[in-house]
């Protein structure tokens, strides 16, 4: 938990940008896994969690921007609950801690609400996406779970990133801090990884890695020798002697501040030539996007760029043929990369995710391509100072793909078909680090970078 004054701070400037009414936040719930009592490691909603610090479920609060006033809903513990979890401390008194003068049972919140709507006061909330809180809401307001979040307040999910897009200094602290968990996290794979191990043996080390040294995972981890299936939770296989395997896993430390770095590692130890070639084309274009990335440039175009030099270089193997350029604008580049460059990163992974992808990642007028690809970045803002992002390019050779395309006699003047067909058991390369826009440019974050060069993985896998 940062200082009382960091949260009474942030909850004055949002207040300050939303014209009246009330903000109304809900926290999480405990979410039971197989019965009400076996749950899921609770995780609090990062919304509250930023403008109200606190880190336990079956809380709401309000901020009224007529007259200032906060509250905080809640329920103190009763013998039970004691009985059970031992002593806690009253509502009121974490509320003080984070500056709310002023709490209420949780079950007020209702005719809180119901009292404001009487009164014809605008009442803002963010989209819902927990099943429990959506029916709480739709009971509230006297409306269908579905229903609810079609009025989500479009004012306060804009204020709300204006605000928690910018990195405070004391968020940027946790998030190197996540970063190097993860960092440990990933140098562990390269010690580790050897062939004839299980997949899920590597994961096992790695996530023990961010369980002893932070909160969890900040996301379920991606470790596979099918690296080309984009987000490929199978850790089932057998590594083999000369297959590629992509991890992308990340650390979430007890603030919940989290990162995302992504290693593509040579079972054995070492890469053929064939894998240097394309990998090294993609660790150029990761450290090229770094390069890049500086405010004033919007990150859409350091996708264009990085993707650029990617076909540039996939044109040099000879798998791309033609106008690099004209390529590029028809977006060939897709059938490679369908992915964006990367997205905004923060307490929760795809920071803000929850609150519309577009609000997150676009400027006001900047529209969102349809091209495979470009059309998943999440990111494509331009660039200020304190934007924490990921830099994530990729080359995958994705056998339904290609040969779709191919059917389809799509960009057959660029594509150099009969090449690919040597590349189906391939599999997929990608590399990321996490940044931070500075004044001047960007710096990685996290005090060491993870071995990025092919000499550099292969000397940390030999040790
Ligand atoms: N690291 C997973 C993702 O960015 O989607
Ligand atoms: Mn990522």
């Amino acid at each position: 938990m940062f200082s009382k004054e960091t949260y009474i701070a942030r909850r004055k400037k949002l207040a300050s940008s939303v014209e009246s009414g009330i903000l109304v936040f809900l926290g999480n719930n405990e979410s039971p896994c197989n019965y009400r009592d076996n749950t899921y490691i609770f995780r609090q909603d990062s919304t509250f969690l930023y403008y109200f610090g606190l880190d336990l479920p079956h809380l709401a609060a309000a901020i009224d921007i007529d007259s200032g006033g906060e509250i905080i809903f809640g329920d103190d513990v009763d013998i039970d609950d004691i009985i059970w979890m031992g002593p806690q401390k009253s509502i009121a008194d974490q509320a003080a801690e984070v500056g709310v003068g002023k709490t209420y049972p949780f079950a007020r919140l209702n005719s809180f609400v119901a009292d404001a709507l009487a009164k014809g006061r605008t009442v803002h909330y963010i989209p819902q996406y927990r099943a429990d809180n959506m029916i709480l809401l739709a009971n509230i307001l006297g409306t269908q779970p579905a229903a609810v979040n079609k009025e989500a307040s479009v004012e306060f999910i804009k204020a709300i990133v204006a605000q928690r897009i910018i990195k405070e200094p004391c968020e940027i602290a946790e998030i190197d801090r996540a970063c190097d968990l993860g960092y440990a996290m990933h140098y562990t794979s390269m010690t580790i990884m050897k062939p004839g191990m299980i997949e899920q043996e590597v994961v096992g080390a790695m996530e023990g890695v961010v369980i002893s040294g932070g909160y969890m995972t900040s996301f379920p981890t991606i470790l596979s020798q099918h690296g080309e299936t984009l987000h490929n939770h199978l850790h089932d296989k057998v590594l083999e002697v000369g297959k590629l395997c992509v991890i992308d896993a990340g650390a979430e430390i007890a603030s919940h501040y989290c990162s995302d770095f992504t290693r593509t590692l040579p079972v054995g130890g070492k890469f053929d030539s064939r894998q240097k070639d394309i990998y090294t084309i993609v660790s150029t274009a990761n450290s090229f996007a770094a390069e890049m990335a500086r405010p004033g440039i919007t990150y859409r175009e350091v996708h264009l760029a990085a993707s650029r030099l990617m076909l540039q270089g996939l044109k040099n193997v000879g798998l791309v043929k033609g106008d690099i350029d004209e390529a590029l604008a028809l977006g060939v580049q897709g059938l490679f990369m369908p992915h964006g460059l990367g997205h905004n990163m923060g307490l929760d992974v795809h920071d803000m995710e929850n609150l519309g992808e577009n609000y997150v990642g676009y400027d006001p007028g900047q529209e969102r391509a349809k091209q495979l690809g470009l059309g998943s970045l999440r990111m494509a803002r331009k660039l200020v100072p304190g934007h924490v992002i990921t830099d994530e390019p990729g080359i995958y050779f994705i056998p339904a793909l290609i040969e779709q395309w191919k059917a389809d006699g799509k960009f057959t003047d660029f594509v150099n078909y009969s090449a690919l067909e040597g590349y189906y058991d391939f599999g997929g390369i990608r590399l990321e680090d996490d940044i931070l826009i500075t004044a001047s440019g960007c710096r990685r974050l996290g005090q060491k970078r993870l071995p990025i060069t092919v000499e550099d993985v292969e000397e940390a896998m030999a040790s």
